[in-house]
């Protein structure tokens, strides 16, 4: 048995757990990262792509940002299509400046675990049977096998970073959460294409046959997403379907429509929002994915993973510099806030963009009128702008240690 001892362990080395480590690293305060699975696998998983204004300026203040700011997309605006037409909001002139960035989390999380590797600081991948416990006392712990041998790691603190599927949750008695949750009679079935972008912005198409969203990787790389059962299997969709679906519920009357290519990555995935509350149990912090879950319409998983450890930064940050707790018993509701809103947001984009099972005529009309009444009101295409670059985050960089920005 190898014991260790560090002030923060965290659970996961997704972007929640990487940009925590990183910001601990920032304010001097040791860590510890355990992921159960390889650097390969973390790296290559591909998922969210639109970063919001503040999580690029977080990035670049935390000096991680070398690689959003080189092949990062930046994006003034995007489109909303309905009725065979699309109807452009302008992010940037609705927010006084602000705007969206596409870069993979991949990438995000590729500069990350580089970022990591130079501060020199423990970070463990391909472990096995992680568990934490003793989460009520003051020496909290984690336990886990890697190179087939038994590990303890005594902390101060346990961050949950392990995403919705991971351990630290469940490890919380039962009765001490309250549970929000509501799931949706579909899914997306995503791809990547080796195919140019023929727009230089994201389109969002409610369609009669369903949603379907025009997304990008790379000047080379269009990324695609379409509205399907939620246990739709992938098998069930040969890659000539894919394209007539896509094209059938993406080309507008102006005869736009997304290049054609080689298809080198699908995936259907389920979509649910997801809420647990407290984010926190005794010296257990939970931050990203494994406290909440967004549908992905909105884009604003990933950016409430980065917003959460923001505010558990700093609250670790005032207890090891001035002994304080008050940040760390304010750390759920401050981040619950922020959540909410993302959760409203998310909920609204899905529930205006993609078509139900169980919908009437009527249901069909109002989206109609909403998404037409959003790109005609002025009022109504700032809302939609000023929560989808970000609304401001519940703390500022100084707080947690960072030069100004936030
Ligand atoms: P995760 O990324 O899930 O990381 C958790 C980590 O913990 C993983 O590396 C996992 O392997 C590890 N782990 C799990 N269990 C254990 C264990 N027992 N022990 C040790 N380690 C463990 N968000 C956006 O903001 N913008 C978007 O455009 C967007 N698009 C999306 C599109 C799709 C198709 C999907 C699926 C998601 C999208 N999201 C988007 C959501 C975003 O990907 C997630 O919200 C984000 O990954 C959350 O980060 P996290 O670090 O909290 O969790
Ligand atoms: C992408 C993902 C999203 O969930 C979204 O709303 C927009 C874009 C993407 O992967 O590019």
């Amino acid at each position: 048995m190898t014991r260790q001892a560090t002030q923060v362990g965290i659970v996961g080395a997704g972007p929640a757990g990487l940009l925590l480590g990183h910001l601990l690293h920032l304010n001097g305060i040791d860590s510890v990262i355990v992921e159960d699975r390889s650097r390969e696998h973390v790296i290559d998983r591909v998922r969210a792509g639109v970063l919001e204004q503040g999580t690029v300026d977080l990035m670049a203040a935390m000096g991680v940002g070398g690689g959003v700011e080189h092949a990062g997309l930046r994006h003034a605006g995007l489109y909303i299509s309905f009725l065979g037409q699309r109807h452009r909001i302008d992010l940037t002139e609705l927010t006084g400046g602000k705007a969206i960035t596409v870069y993979g989390q991949n990438e995000v999380v590729r500069d990350l675990i580089d970022a990591r590797t130079a501060t020199g600081r423990p970070l463990y991948f391909e472990t096995e049977d992680v568990g934490v416990a003793e989460l009520d006392s003051t020496e909290p712990v984690i336990r886990f096998r890697h190179g087939g041998s038994a590990h303890e790691l005594r902390c101060d603190f346990i961050a949950g970073c392990d995403g919705f599927h991971g351990v630290c949750r469940p490890s919380i008695p039962s009765g001490a959460l309250t549970v929000y949750e509501r799931e949706y009679p579909f899914g997306w079935l995503g791809i990547l294409a080796e195919a140019a972008p023929s727009s230089d912005e994201l389109v969002y198409t409610l369609h009669e046959r369903g949603f379907a969203l025009f997304s990008m990787r790379s000047p080379k790389v269009t990324r695609l997403y379409l509205q399907v059962p939620p246990d739709e299997p992938i098998e069930q969709w040969s890659d000539d379907a894919i394209w007539d679906e896509m094209l059938r519920r993406m080309t507008t009357r102006d005869g736009w429509k997304p290049n054609i290519g080689r298809i080198t990555q699908k995936s259907v995935t389920p979509m649910r929002s997801f809420v647990a509350a407290p984010m926190r149990h005794g010296r257990l912090f939970l931050a990203g994915d494994a406290a909440h879950i967004v549908p992905p319409t909105g884009a604003k998983g990933l950016n409430l993973a980065a917003s959460d450890v923001l505010v558990l930064a700093r609250a670790l940050k005032g207890f090891y510099e001035r002994g304080s707790s008050d940040w760390l018993n304010e750390y759920s509701d401050t981040c619950l806030r922020r959540v909410w809103k993302a959760q409203r947001f998310s909920w609204w984009m899905t529930s205006t963009l993609h078509r139900s099972p169980d919908e009437t005529a009527f249901d069909h009309q109002r989206q109609i009128a909403d998404l037409d009444y959003l790109t005609s009101s002025c009022a109504a295409m700032t809302s939609l702008a000023e929560q989808y670059v970000g609304l401001p985050m519940e703390v500022s960089f100084e707080s947690a240690g960072l030069p100004a920005g936030g």
